[in-house]
């Protein structure tokens, strides 16, 4: 860190980030977003809900390799592999892919919690041998942590994951790896903070910029609307606080959701915030106004990989204080996408490998 004080550094230089959970799609949006990670990260944990989506191994190695080709030229990136896990998973298949290195983790969604969820899994008992075999082979499982039945309120499905799926499965798996992703609440910090090493979470920006407020107050905002859904204030301050901590179970993970702006400005707008773009200037700010600067490069560089037994990138980026002016669109391939952050100015500009 160099600058006038360490409370006040002009410019910050950490190991180089991961991702550890986002977003890529497929074909010509696919094409136009993933510069905008690769820029930033070394790696990144792709979300395999694609339609259809990818559930094997083989699925999973086309799309990686459809990833690397949308790479700029002269970027090192490596995008780290799921498999969507349904009813009918193959556990050999996973376990194979997983040794062969094609498959990092296992993505859990509870059948229609979220975008493209639908051939998700419908009741845990259904993939409770697959389960086992993750547990007995360190395979991570990657937690959408929502109940889904239409009676529980919004915004208080991930509360109730946590109590009727959560922390059963893992007394009955007391060394399964679960990225409990996106946390939302206190509770999830509080589960979490009680649980054991191998239980950890990522926290997106947007749940610790925006509290619930921001997306109904003074209209409907789609662009601030994402799954699961922001909460109250008390909760937002609650995630800050674990994500600032400087406890190893907390890391980063974008949740980059790009959606074209007409489907997100639509009568049934879809859930996801592309957040891509400024991501470390975005969370560098929350971390600044907690005034825990000396704990951004755990959270964005280190706890991952520790967590997911990977090695630590080698090389450095630096951040500058500079004003950064987020455009209102960015391109999205066949059609725009309004970026997390649209007509604001960060703080923090982001400079590359130092
Ligand atoms: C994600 C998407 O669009 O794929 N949406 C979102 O709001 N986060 C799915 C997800 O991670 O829930
Ligand atoms: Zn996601």
């Amino acid at each position: 860190m160099t600058g006038p004080s360490a409370n006040t550094p002009t410019s910050i230089t950490i190991r180089r980030p991961d991702d550890w959970h986002l977003h890529f799609r497929d074909g010509e949006t696919m094409q136009a977003v993933v510069r905008h990670t690769a820029r930033q990260f070394a790696r990144a944990i792709v979300m395999p809900n694609l339609t259809p989506p990818v559930t094997t191994t083989a699925l999973a190695g086309a799309y990686r390799d459809r990833i690397m080709a949308a790479v700029p030229e002269g970027i090192a990136f490596t995008p780290l592999m799921t498999a969507y896990l349904t009813d009918t998973s193959d556990a050999d298949d996973l376990a194979q892919g997983h040794r062969d290195g094609v498959l990092t983790a296992a993505k859990l969604y509870p059948a229609g919690a979220t975008t493209n969820s639908d051939s998700g899994v419908t009741d845990i008992a259904h993939i409770m041998p697959v389960l086992e075999r993750m547990a007995e082979i360190g395979m991570p499982l990657c937690v959408h942590g929502e109940v889904t039945e239409s009676h529980i309120d919004i915004f208080d499905r991930e509360a109730e994951f946590i109590e009727r799926i959560l922390e059963p499965l893992v007394a009955r798996l007391p060394d399964l790896k679960v990225i409990f992703e996106h946390i939302t609440t206190a509770q999830a910090v509080d589960f979490v903070d009680r649980a054991g090493a191998n239980i950890a979470a990522t926290i997106t920006p947007q749940h610790l910029h925006i509290n619930r407020n921001d997306m109904l107050v003074g209209g409907m905002r789609p662009h601030n609307y994402c799954l699961p859904v922001a909460k109250r204030e008390e909760h937002r301050l609650v995630l800050r606080k674990a994500a600032t901590s400087g406890s190893a179970k907390y890391f980063l993970g974008t949740d980059s959701a790009p959606h074209h702006r007409h489907d997100k400005e639509s009568a049934c707008g879809c859930a996801g915030i592309f957040n891509a773009p400024f991501a470390l200037e975005s969370y560098l700010a929350v971390f600044e106004e907690e005034g825990a600067i000396e704990h951004f490069e755990s959270f964005a560089s280190n706890n991952g990989p520790r967590f997911y037994g990977l090695p630590m990138n080698e090389d450095r980026v630096t951040l500058e204080r500079a004003p950064v002016e987020v455009p209102a669109e960015i391109d999205g391939g066949v059609a725009e996408i309004v970026p997390f952050h649209a007509g604001q100015t960060l703080s923090w500009r982001f400079c590359g490998s130092a």
